[in-house]
């Protein structure tokens, strides 16, 4: 990675970031000891085992095994590359970057940002669409809508007309290469060749990320033509799922409120949003993902749930339920009649009478128990057990046993049964077993074990320097048998001896590769020992790496011995004897 930007710079934006504010900026972090403690954003979890010093600039997933310094948290939270990562902390900490850097950083410029510059000429053009004359019909369209003119600009709201090439002649003319524009999912090849807009005759929806930057579309029909609305495919920068709309314009107001509304459509969004509910945010269309409720997190742990008033609406509040409940986030839902969805809600009924609905919202329990009165029969008994089991699979998702026992109680009253029965039936469920314990068991079984002598040891060279060329005058890089500590040690070795900087956020600058990272970031959260005890353990992490030298000098020798015996090399074979006696001899 250095090379492209000049690894002294990278250094300097470390020594003057705070790797606890950038995070901080992302999850509540709490402190714990020397260091500061979280939930894990990068994997499921209930019980913190995400890891952040202070001290060191790193932080460790002891769940996942998720690790680095500011730099990757960056990469891996805001999904950025590498440049882009150096250039926002360049910003915030004040190191300028060097003009003769600056062409090479843009020829280097990741693809996602060429794609969202796209992105952005092509809500330009929308946008122009809809400002022209002979665009009467799509503004009548919107304003019939309910739509006011301040909310279209508002959301950059744009107009693709008929035309099959109009965007495709748009972007060329500002030298846009056709690879670029079908990587951003704007158009398609034709059979013939060539391309055509993927957008025709629609009003388009810019879908904005928290950061405000456009990574795709949706475009809606004016008429009741089908498919009524199209979206941007997966592309390197948009994946549906992972993607709240709205939420860079509401996460400030979610985050005061402390909850935020869900909603599905973009006009279910956009209609209260201009009537000043302002702590909402749209999953556009479907159930919500574990992605979409981890966004979320970041901002608040309550949601109102408001899903249009049809079967697909509650299927999908059903479905989002038990994953919010999963996730520890406490949920409310807002039942809605049957054909209305918060749009028509609004435009219909007002927005005081929508602010209503949110305040008076059902808890879950209620919720879904009323679904599945409507399903069952009440009064049978296969009726009562459907719903049990039902209602069980929900409240099992509870990690609270508190919550789970007053749930159980209700549910019996409910159902008119003994909540001995309930409880019965509750034990029959497999007990919860969070994604978290699964996750680092299957990691750890493919990753051969390190011996605790070279992670310790390791531990002790990154923590004072001088004890690298003490240790480097007994062992080699070589001697340490797992591949990731060895590159450690050597690189560790050559930085020395250059008189580099080997602190441990600036020393993963130098491994692509995840697994020495890790290690570094791991050994660095082991547990301290006392000064007196220290010596010692660095001499017996010595000693104990020199036996397994030995040994496997041994059983190189054993193999090559009985190669020669094989090969009836008798020469050979004395020398190697002789050389495997001296070993022996020697214990070293
Ligand atoms: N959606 C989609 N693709 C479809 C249908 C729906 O992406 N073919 C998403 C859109 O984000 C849409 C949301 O699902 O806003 C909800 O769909 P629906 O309720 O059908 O549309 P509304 O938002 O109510 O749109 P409108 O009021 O304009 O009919
Ligand atoms: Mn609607």
């Amino acid at each position: 990675m250095p090379g492209l930007i000049p690894e002294n710079l990278l250094e300097d934006i470390l020594s003057r970031v705070d790797i606890v504010e950038v995070i901080s900026g992302y999850i509540p972090l709490k402190k714990s000891g020397r260091n500061f403690k979280a939930n894990c954003p990068f994997h499921h979890e209930k019980t913190a085992s995400f890891m952040v010093s202070a001290e060191r600039q790193i932080y460790h997933c002891f769940g996942c095994g998720e690790s680095g310094n500011a730099f990757k948290f960056l990469m891996r939270h805001e999904r950025m590359e590498f440049p882009e990562a150096v250039e926002v902390l360049a910003k915030k900490t004040g190191v300028i970057l060097p003009e003769q850097n600056k062409p090479e950083a843009a020829r280097a410029a990741s693809l996602s940002s060429q794609l969202h510059k796209v992105n952005e000429l092509a809500v330009s053009f929308y946008e122009n669409n809809l400002h022209v004359p002979g665009a009467a019909s799509a503004c009548n369209y919107l304003l019939s809508r309910g739509i006011k003119l301040q909310t279209i600009k508002e959301f950059h709201l744009g107009l693709a007309t008929s035309n099959w090439d109009s965007l495709i002649n748009c972007l060329r003319s500002k030298n846009v290469p056709l690879s670029l524009m079908e990587q951003a999912g704007l158009v398609l090849p034709k059979d013939a060749g060539g391309f055509y807009d993927r957008f025709r005759n629609r009003i388009i929806f810019p879908i904005f990320d928290i950061r405000s930057r456009v990574i795709g579309f949706g475009a809606r029909v004016m008429d009741n033509t089908l498919p009524k609305y199209i979206n941007s495919p997966e592309t390197p920068i948009y994946t549906k799922g992972r993607n709240l709309f709205g939420l860079n314009l509401s996460k400030d107001f979610i985050r005061d409120a402390d909850c935020a509304i869900i909603v599905e459509g973009y006009l279910d969004f956009m209609v209260p949003y201009q009537e000043g509910v302002k702590n909402i945010v749209a999953s556009q269309g479907t159930a919500l993902t574990l992605e979409q409720i981890k966004l979320l997190k970041r901002y608040t742990h309550n949601v109102v749930m408001i899903y249009d008033g049809d079967t697909a609406g509650e299927i999908a509040t059903l479905r989002s339920l038990d994953i919010l409940i999963e996730e520890g986030v406490n949920v409310k839902v807002v039942p809605l009649p049957k054909g209305m969805d918060p749009d028509s809600l609004v435009r219909n009924q007002g927005v005081e009478n929508f602010k209503a609905k949110i305040d008076n919202a059902s808890s879950l329990f209620d919720y879904k128990l009323n679904i599945l009165k409507g399903r069952y029969d009440m009064k049978d008994a296969h009726g009562k057990s459907k719903i049990a089991s039902e209602m069980l699979l929900t409240i099992n998702k509870f990690d609270n046993a508190i919550l789970r026992g007053e749930y159980i109680k209700k549910l019996a009253e409910e159902i008119k049964t003994s909540e001995h029965y309930v409880l019965e039936e509750l034990h029959k469920l497999k007990s919860p077993v969070p994604a978290r314990q699964a996750a680092p068991e299957i990691s750890a079984r493919n990753k051969p074990q390190i011996n605790p002598a070279e992670k310790l040891l390791i531990k002790f060279m990154l923590e004072e320097k001088e004890l690298i060329a003490k240790v480097m005058q007994e062992l080699s890089p070589s001697d340490f048998q797992d591949s990731r500590t060895a590159k450690i040690v050597s690189l560790m070795h050559d930085l020395v001896i250059q008189g580099k900087n080997i602190e441990p956020s600036v020393l993963m600058n130098y491994f692509s590769e995840d697994d020495a990272n890790q290690l570094v970031c791991e050994t660095m959260f082991m547990p301290d020992l006392l000064d007196q005890e220290k010596e010692k353990a660095i001499n017996d992490c010595i000693a104990r790496i020199k036996v397994e030298r030995l040994k496997s000098r041994r059983q190189h020798l054993h193999v090559q011995i009985k190669n020669a015996q094989s090969s009836g090399d008798e020469l050979k074979l004395n020398r190697l004897i002789q050389e495997f006696h001296n070993l022996i001899k020697k214990g070293d």
